[in-house]
């Protein structure tokens, strides 16, 4: 058999937030595949799930991936009674977690791996499409520390996990190669000098390292260090700070003749992660809503809080606190703002007061730059360039953890959401 007839391997980013695919062309070049989205196309399909049904129907439920699945939720009227919907973002967090195997969604259960695999099925179908060839086989990201993963093994299950989801969407051969390796490899095309590089990829879950001697013809890896929190971790504070107390997070609620928290602490911890938001709509929770709401101080706020749990306002939340962060990488101030259903808040925020909130997030970001270069016993004088990609290396308190360390004229970006895919499609190609 010709191995000209096998199907390409392409590179796959399936990242907590974003997601691409890359292959690169005879000529040397990269194409990434282009995915339609709201009448236009991008090169980064959102990670997400949607998933609807009618009430009283026995079918499971419908199922969309990526920019169509926020195409239907939109579309999708909440009031419609015989309708429900669940919008789940951020799956890829999940991978390392133990104690979740799976959720039941509209009493079917589903696995971890069943709705990764639905992603990747999707992502393979349309890259094939767009990139006009047959993909079975691909070079696929994972970060050098999962989300929630805090031995090695964790990783190792978060990758076996990942793994069964790429054969279940009908891969046939997958190999793993680290995030930030991949994007030291989209870097690397245009070094011609020999050169140690500090690559820092700061994506929505996961913050990854890699340190590497390049130059012409050479990729050797120094060592990879990496954390799981990025620009998810930086929205949980703006929820925690800017609305969960807008919500009732501080309300009491009077018990006997006590006064207790009227929600359990939990409720407002789920909401600040987008990938347990979407699972608190479960009995328990309208249940602990509506006592809460009766015995609530301030009954107000916990209705707005169970009006964004009953409506499905996760997504529309998510989107105004992803402007707040957006504005804030290049203003020093903007507002919040969420208009849905009934939920009507506004709140102005500062740069300073985001800077403030994300601060233990950034030290640990620094602690995981410390290790790379005790690990690999490099000086920050032998570092070259520090290259940063990723959504959250825009974020400008990000940038300053190296323009401290190393200088700005050492610090370049490029490419933040399609670097990894690019990478990985060359590492494919070798
Ligand atoms: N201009 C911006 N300023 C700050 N943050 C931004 C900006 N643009 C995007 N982001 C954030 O970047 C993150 C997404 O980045 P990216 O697409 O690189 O992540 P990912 O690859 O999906 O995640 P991971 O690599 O962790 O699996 C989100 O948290 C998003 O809010
Ligand atoms: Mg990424």
């Amino acid at each position: 058999m010709a191995a000209a007839e096998q199907s390409p391997v392409v590179g796959i980013d399936f990242g907590t937030t974003n997601s691409s695919v890359a292959l690169r062309l005879p000529d040397g070049s990269v194409r990434l595949a282009e995915f339609p989205s709201a009448g236009s196309t991008t090169r980064s399909s959102r990670s997400v799930l949607y998933l609807q049904r009618k009430v009283e129907s026995r079918k499971p439920a419908a199922v969309w991936s990526g920019p169509e699945a926020i195409d239907r939720y939109l579309d999708t009227d909440s009031h419609e009674d015989e309708v429900q919907g669940r919008l789940i973002q951020s799956l890829k967090s999940y991978l390392s977690s133990r104690t979740f195997t799976g959720t039941e969604i509209f009493g079917r259960n589903y696995r971890v791996e069943d709705l990764v695999a639905k992603m990747l099925l999707d992502l393979r179908t349309r890259a094939s499409a767009s990139l006009g060839v047959e993909i079975t086989r691909a070079v696929a990201g994972r970060p050098v520390h999962f989300v929630g993963a805090d031995v090695d093994a964790d990783n190792d299950f978060a990758e076996a996990r990942l793994r069964a989801s790429f054969l279940q969407a009908g891969f046939t051969d997958v190999t793993f190669a680290m995030e930030p390796v991949a994007a030291a490899y989209a870097y690397a095309a245009d070094v011609s000098e020999p050169q140690n590089v500090l690559i820092g990829d700061f994506g929505g879950g996961t913050t990854d390292f890699s340190l590497l001697k390049l130059g012409p013809g050479e990729r050797t890896v120094l060592g990879t260090t990496g954390v799981g929190l990025a620009g998810d971790a930086f929205d949980a504070k703006i929820v925690r700070y800017l609305i969960s107390p807008a919500l009732g997070a501080d309300t009491m609620g009077r018990e006997l003749n006590k006064l207790l928290p009227a929600l359990p602490a939990w409720i407002y911890a789920n909401l600040e992660r987008w990938h347990t938001l979407s699972f608190l709509r479960t009995r328990n929770v309208t249940e602990l809503l509506r006592t809460a709401l009766k015995r609530a101080v301030e009954p107000e706020k916990i209705a707005l809080l169970q009006a964004v749990v009953e409506h499905d306002l996760g997504y529309r939340l998510h989107q105004a606190v992803q402007r707040v962060k957006i504005d804030l990488s290049s203003a020093m101030e903007t507002e919040f703002v969420l208009n849905a259903e009934t939920v009507h808040l506004r709140a102005p925020v500062t740069r300073a007061e985001f800077e403030g909130w994300i601060a233990p997030e950034l030290q640990r970001i620094r602690v995981s730059l410390d290790d790379l270069l005790e690990k690999t016993k490099t000086g920050a004088d032998a570092v070259d360039r520090v290259f940063l990609t990723g959504g959250t290396s825009l974020v400008p308190a990000v940038r300053q953890v190296f323009t401290e360390r190393f200088g700005a004229d050492r610090v370049i970006g490029g490419e933040a959401f399609t670097s990894v895919a690019h990478g990985l499609a060359l590492m494919a190609a070798e």
